[in-house]
């Protein structure tokens, strides 16, 4: 398996989660024989201090040229005051409508071990297990026009949504529900918005064309609601863009932290690997960021791009292995738990590469005989 990976690590967090991600690909590639080419480029607060773009062109090339793309984070409370074409969130926004992935995969389950780490009761989030299907080329992020019109002191965006769009993501997320539990949540907001109702008219139609599917509709704030309530009754959420943003971060609940949250873009030219967590300017450069997100993001490629099932199982498996055995990075340790010191970025990668090498190994040696 050849597999050339464009590295764009990004602001805050960004480069120490993804050296651990990275490493454990690196591993993969060892131990299977694969040929993965990991090449790096600068996006973002980054890509702004050191060539003046958030996305250079040698950037976008070079995610051009790739077989696949792994993200750390982008922005940083230094361009707070640039306009949103500026930021270093521009950069990742071009990234994404180049690469032309529009379906935002984003997986929120919950690991028995960090049971006692979200604020719902153990036995609310024991066994869900919640995929995302966020739409990411489309929506408010890219809709025309959009404006600031200091004159007027007034601003707009567009919610905008075409047939097409909501067809290729709507498809996306029937053939993956069919895979897992058969149940799609579509949610909008159809009781006020017109670009709700061509979205909920248009999965109602595709609905037909997968009979073993159950389709419900949901508006996005009793979606949120519900989320926290019943998150058990989800399978597979469909939803726009900025709602689909909004709820993921949400669902960080249940799994106990953000920082565990991967996800993976299809669909595309190219697909797009970023975990849901953001920059974390506050904690960046400490080495104490949860380097999981990156890793199970990383799993999402080995899984998407690579199509290594075996090993992108055994990575996710690595990880809960390391959380049964105890360890928890600084986002894990809950309020009051002097019990025991947190686990580094870089310590908690380690743990889990070690765990992956034997498990491989073990299959290698398996297969030999
Ligand atoms: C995410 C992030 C991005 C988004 C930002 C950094 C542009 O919050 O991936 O969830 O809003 O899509
Ligand atoms: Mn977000």
């Amino acid at each position: 398996m050849k597999l050339k990976i464009l590295v764009v690590a990004g602001d805050g967090i960004g480069p120490e989660v993804t050296r651990e991600a990275v490493n454990i690909l690196r591993s993969v590639a060892e131990v299977g024989g694969h040929d993965f080419q990991f090449t790096e480029a600068a996006i973002g607060g980054a890509a702004i201090r050191a060539e003046g773009s958030p996305l250079p062109q040698k950037t976008l090339e070079a995610a051009l040229a790739s077989d696949a793309v792994l993200l750390g984070a982008v922005g940083g409370n230094e361009f707070n005051s640039l306009p949103p074409d500026r930021r270093p969130e521009a950069g990742l926004l071009q990234l994404r409508k180049a690469l032309g992935g529009f379906a935002n995969l984003r997986p929120a389950f919950a690991f028995p071990a960090l049971a006692a780490n979200s604020p719902l009761r153990p036995e609310v989030i024991e066994g869900a297990d919640i995929l995302f299907v966020r739409e990411l080329l489309g929506g408010l992020y890219f809709g025309q026009p959009r404006a600031w019109q200091r004159e007027s002191n007034s601003a707009w965006n567009t919610m905008r949504y075409t047939r097409d769009e909501v067809v290729r993501v709507a498809r996306v997320a029937f053939e993956l529900a069919s895979k897992r539990r058969k149940k799609v949540t579509s949610v909008d907001k159809a009781n006020v918005l017109e670009v709700s109702q061509l979205w909920r008219a248009t999965v109602t139609e595709m609905a037909a064309q997968y009979p073993d599917i159950t389709l419900e509709h949901q508006y996005v704030d009793a979606c949120a609601m519900h989320l926290m309530n019943t998150p058990r009754n989800f399978d597979v959420v469909l939803t726009e863009n900025l709602f689909g943003d909004i709820l993921s971060d949400e669902s960080g609940v249940i799994t106990g932290s953000l920082g565990m949250l991967p996800s993976a873009t299809v669909g595309g030219a190219i697909n797009l690997y970023e975990p849901v967590h953001g920059s974390a300017p506050d904690i960046a450069g400490k080495g104490i960021a949860n380097p999981l997100g990156a890793i199970l993001t990383a799993a999402m490629l080995l899984h998407h791009s690579a199509h290594l099932e075996g090993e992108a199982q055994a990575v996710e498996s690595a990880v809960r292995t390391v959380l049964e055995r105890g360890y928890r990075s600084a986002d894990l340790l809950r309020a009051g738990d002097t019990r025991q010191a947190a686990t580094s970025t870089e310590e908690m990668g380690k743990l889990v590469n070690g765990i992956l090498n034997d498990t491989l190994d073990r299959h290698q040696s398996l297969h030999a005989v």
